[in-house]
């Protein structure tokens, strides 16, 4: 039996009715970009993250470049972050001229080490950017006091966290000064093609990303800042509304998925010296993957894909190895625990509407691998 490592059909399934009425409600308006179904998007995801206002953006990439376009960032001020991320996070820096100052991960959470990072704060340092990877909290409250007193901003990348919550029940996107979100379909909250979105803690910020968000345009054809075009569509819009409803369910889904994984590798007889499993971390973990550090990844992975079971490696390089960015000068052996981290990580499947059938399958294909030997 193969195995996915998502499956949006069976999600499209469970919600068709609705989503497709939410559609074409759109299409019959003849309004496409922003808009109503934009401005209730806001509203809802505002109230969700517990944040003060919210703006539906083009993308989690472009969400996170203008937090930092927001906050005046470019050539000369440092961003500190993680090497252990999408490359988007690091991306928007760079665009902008900006210099990245990584540092390195603690193992347990695949998040920033915070201490790492409050010691790499210097004059030029203009924000931070913490990543709750995986859709695991990344610490950030001795961070964010120093921010505060410094006067800079603490940007979540909240790209694979929407509901996650630190230990006080305090959801990503509603802590530092802006959260930016992604609605890529893989997400947990996964729109019909890209989007994404900004919280932040006042109208008045929400204000000027709204205004950045159209060329820096208000009113019409006055051009304020040089902004872009980073709008959400009113179709997914309505979308990302419609599958908010189902949102607390799926994360559910995906949690009860994790807690099985467990039973379900000892039963199959995976060698837990060689496997290692994720752990939850102290607030709620919202498993937009669920990522194994493995002996013999690489074999492990082979083994997997030829018996059809889904798997993928978030990420196989750290960013300070990226080839573009080699100009910041950085070899490996500069952060030991993120290049461990890219030789050992494997994401299994997850997704809520995974069968206890299917985490079997995957639990015995990985037992059988390492009783090969
Ligand atoms: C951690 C992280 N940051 C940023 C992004 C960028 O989001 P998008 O693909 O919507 O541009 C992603 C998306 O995969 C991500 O995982």
């Amino acid at each position: 039996m193969s195995v996915p490592l998502l499956d949006l059909t069976r999600q499209y399934a469970s919600i068709r009715e609705e989503v497709e009425a939410a559609v074409l409600a759109v299409c019959r308006s003849g309004k496409y970009i922003l808009g109503e179904p934009v401005e209730r998007l806001e509203q809802e995801l505002a109230a969700y993250c517990g944040a003060g206002a919210a703006v539906g953006v083009s993308s989690g990439s472009d969400a996170l470049l203008m937090a930092l376009m927001d906050r005046g960032v470019g050539p000369g001020d440092e961003v500190v972050t993680t090497p252990f991320s999408f490359f988007a996070t690091v991306g928007a820096i760079v665009r902008l001229g900006a210099r990245p100052v990584f540092v390195d991960i603690d193992p347990d959470s695949f998040n920033l080490n915070e201490n790492g990072a409050l010691a790499a704060l210097t004059e030029r340092t203009k924000a931070v950017i913490v990543v709750h990877l995986f859709g695991r909290w990344s610490p950030s409250d001795r961070l964010l006091a120093q921010c505060e007193k410094r006067g800079i901003a603490l940007i979540e990348d909240a790209a694979q966290a929407i509901g996650c919550e630190n230990s006080r029940g305090r959801r990503a996107g509603s802590v530092g000064h802006y959260g930016a979100f992604s609605f890529f379909p893989s997400k947990n909250l996964g729109a019909f093609g890209d989007g994404g979105l900004l919280t932040v803690r006042d109208a008045a910020a929400a204000e000027r990303l709204r205004i950045l968000r159209n060329h820096g345009m208000k009113p019409a054809y006055l051009h304020h800042v040089v902004g872009g075009n980073f709008r959400l569509d009113a179709l997914q819009a309505a979308v990302l509304s419609v599958k908010l409803k189902h949102l607390e369910s799926w994360h559910a889904g995906r949690r009860a998925n994790a807690e099985k994984y467990p039973a379900a590798f000892e039963e199959a007889g995976v060698p837990p010296d060689q496997v290692k499993l994720p752990t939850p971390g102290k607030g709620r973990h919202i498993y937009n993957q669920y990522t194994l550090r493995c002996a013999d990844r690489d074999g492990l992975l082979k083994h997997l894909q030829a018996r059809g079971i889904g798997c993928a490696i978030y990420y196989p390089l750290g960013l300070h190895l990226q080839p573009c960015f080699a100009s910041l000068g950085h070899q490996e052996g500069d952060f030991p625990e993120t290049e461990r981290a890219c030789r050992e990580v494997l994401s299994i499947p997850i997704f809520p509407e995974l069968t206890a059938l299917e985490q079997r399958e995957v639990a015995q294909a990985i037992a059988e691998f390492y009783k090969r030997g």
